[in-house]
């Protein structure tokens, strides 16, 4: 697979489906680059989910995303890396300046930020000044407080003009591509033959220009974790509870270490 870059990414929309997964860490990044099948990773925010086990996503800090994002850069050369904004670090230009500075400082090759038409000033301030931006509509977690909750978004139809809106205002500010997240499929697959850049969808059916899932969700390391629009590729929980399960009794059995693991 040939590097990824931004201006690669967008010519790809409507040539082949662009492929995104999460990723937080060195060893897990090593396996994505060495599968040579991802375009793209995101050190989400959702990493306050699967790596810190908060509710929400509010929590989590620029220099928890920055750390993190460091570690992946360590193991990738061919996708590209998109880091997350956290919540309230992109509430004005100069925050968000501050923050992309980190993020790109600490190896990312582009930032992504939750938020509509309202953020189009803050990605056309970011974009001018070199840096790339993806956007992200349609269920944002980080405004599950206004939103009531991880709803389904695009249901109504004046909000689902409005998500249309913003992905033609994101575009003209210079966004690279949007994720939308968590929305009806007809209005995901509008908002794709409406703009001119990629959309990458998790939860927004099949008509977008791409996909994304949390590697964790998707690897199925937390049975608890059970989206309808979420498919587990694995079962890495079971794996690595027998495991545990096989090193505890060999260990208790003193069957481990032998002689093949002894000095
Ligand atoms: O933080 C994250 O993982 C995300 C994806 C769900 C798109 O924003």
């Amino acid at each position: 697979m040939k590097k990824m870059t931004v201006p690669r990414f967008k010519k790809l929309k409507g040539k082949r489906k662009l492929v995104m997964v999460t990723v937080y860490d060195y060893t897990f990044a090593k396996l994505i680059e060495a599968c040579q099948c991802i375009d793209a990773v995101l050190v989400g925010d959702s990493l306050g989910n699967v790596i810190q086990g908060l509710d929400t996503t509010l929590p989590v800090e620029v220099e928890h995303i920055a750390y993190h994002t460091r570690a992946v850069s360590r193991a990738l050369e061919t996708p590209l890396i998109v880091s997350d904004m956290p919540f309230m670090s992109y509430y004005n230009k100069d925050t968000a300046a501050q923050t992309a500075e980190v993020l790109m400082k600490s190896g990312a090759h582009a930032v992504k930020l939750e938020g509509g038409i309202e953020k189009a000033d803050i990605v056309r301030f970011l974009t001018q000044q070199g840096i790339p931006v993806m956007g992200h509509i349609g269920m944002t977690p980080q405004s599950v407080n206004m939103l009531g909750g991880y709803k389904i978004q695009g249901k109504k139809p004046e909000l689902a003009e409005y998500l249309i809106k913003s992905a033609k205002a994101l575009e003209e500010a210079g966004a690279f591509s949007i994720v939308i997240e968590t929305t009806k499929k007809e209005v995901a697959k509008a908002i794709t033959e409406t703009i001119s850049i990629p959309t990458i969808g998790i939860g927004a059916g099949k008509d977008t220009d791409g996909q994304v899932l949390v590697l964790y969700d998707m690897l199925g390391m937390d049975p608890d974790i059970n989206f309808t629009f979420l498919k587990k590729y694995a079962n890495l929980a079971d794996t690595i509870t027998n495991a545990l399960q096989t090193y505890s009794k060999e260990v208790k059995e003193e069957i481990f270490p032998d002689d093949e693991h002894s000095f």
